[in-house]
C-alpha cells in the first residue's frame, strides 16, 4: 500500500530536499507549493513522479480543507504531515502592519494547526487513524528570538510549543510528533532578505548547515 506524505512548501529549498529525501525512501509525496507551480512540478520531476503537485494558499483555513479532502479523494489518506512552509519579513515589530503580521502568523502557525487537525479528522477505511506521523519545522528564531524577525521567531516558538502539547495529545494514540528547531541554512528564497555582508554576519554568529543535512533531520522520523 502506497504511504502518502505531505509536505507543505515543496516548490523550493528546504521543502523540495525533503521531498525529494522521501521519495527515495519510498513515500508517495504530495508536493504542496503556493505560486511556484513550475518549480513544484520540475522537483517531482527530482522524486522519479512519485506523488503529486498540489497548490494552496496554506495561510487559508479553506484552502488547507481543498487540499486535504482533494487528496484524500484521489490518492487516499495522509500517512505523513511535514508542516514546513514559511514566510518571514526582515522589519522591525515597530513598523510592521497588522496584514504583514498576519500573514506570517497565519502562514507558520495557523496552517499547521489546520493541517493537523484536518489530517486528523481524515475519513478512514480502517479502524485505526491514518496519520502516524506529524513534523513540524521550526527555527533556532524560536528558541532564542530574533531581532528585526519577532513575529517570525514567535510563530516558530509556536511551533515548539505546539508539537509539546501534541505529542501528549497523540502519542499515546500511535501518532508520532516532532518539531526540527533548523540552525541558519544558506541557499533558499528565505535567505534572499539579507545582503551579502548580513549573511558572513550570519555565517560568523549562526551554526549554519546545507539544505541536504537540514532536510535530513526532517526526514528522520520516516528512516526505519
Ligand atoms: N532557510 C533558513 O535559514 C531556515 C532556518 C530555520 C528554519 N527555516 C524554516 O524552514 C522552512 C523552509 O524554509 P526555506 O528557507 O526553504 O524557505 P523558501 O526557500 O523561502 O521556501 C518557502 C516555501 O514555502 C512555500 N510557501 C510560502 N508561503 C506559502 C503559503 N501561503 N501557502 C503555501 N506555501 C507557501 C513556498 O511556496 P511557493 O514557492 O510555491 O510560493 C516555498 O515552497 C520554513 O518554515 C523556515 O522557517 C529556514
Amino acid at each position: 500500500m502506497k504511504k502518502i506524505v505531505l509536505v507543505t512548501g515543496a516548490s523550493r529549498g528546504i521543502g523540495a530536499e525533503v521531498a525529494r529525501q522521501l521519495s527515495r525512501l519510498g513515500f508517495f509525496v504530495v508536493l504542496g507549493y503556493n505560486k511556484n507551480k513550475e518549480k513544484a512540478e520540475q522537483v517531482l520531476k527530482d522524486c522519479g513522479g512519485n506523488g503529486v503537485c498540489v497548490q494552496a494558499d496554506i495561510s487559508k483555513y479553506e484552502d488547507c480543507e481543498q487540499m486535504i479532502s482533494e487528496i484524500n479523494k484521489n490518492h487516499g489518506e495522509i500517512y505523513g504531515l511535514v508542516c514546513n512552509a514559511g514566510v518571514t519579513q526582515k522589519k522591525l515589530l515597530i513598523d510592521q502592519t497588522e496584514k504583514e503580521m498576519a500573514e506570517i502568523i497565519n502562514t507558520n502557525l495557523m496552517s499547521a494547526m489546520y493541517l493537523t487537525n484536518l489530517c486528523l479528522n481524515q475519513e478512514s477505511e480502517g479502524f485505526e487513524k491514518p496519520l502516524k506521523h506529524i513534523v513540524f519545522v521550526s527555527s533556532v528564531d524560536g528558541i532564542k528570538g530574533n531581532a528585526g524577525e519577532a513575529v517570525y521567531s514567535a510563530t516558530k516558538g509556536g511551533l515548539i510549543a505546539l508539537s509539546k502539547s501534541l505529542k501528549d495529545e497523540l502519542e499515546p494514540f500511535g501518532v508520532a510528533v516532532e518539531c526540527v528547531e533548523l540552525p541558519a541554512v544558506l541557499g533558499t528564497g528565505m535567505m534572499d532578505e539579507y545582503t551579502k555582508e548580513e549573511l558572513e554576519e550570519i555565517k560568523k554568529t549562526y551554526k549554519v548547515i546545507s539544505k541536504e543535512t537540514a532536510a535530513e533531520y526532517i526526514t528522520k522520523p520516516f528512516v526505519k
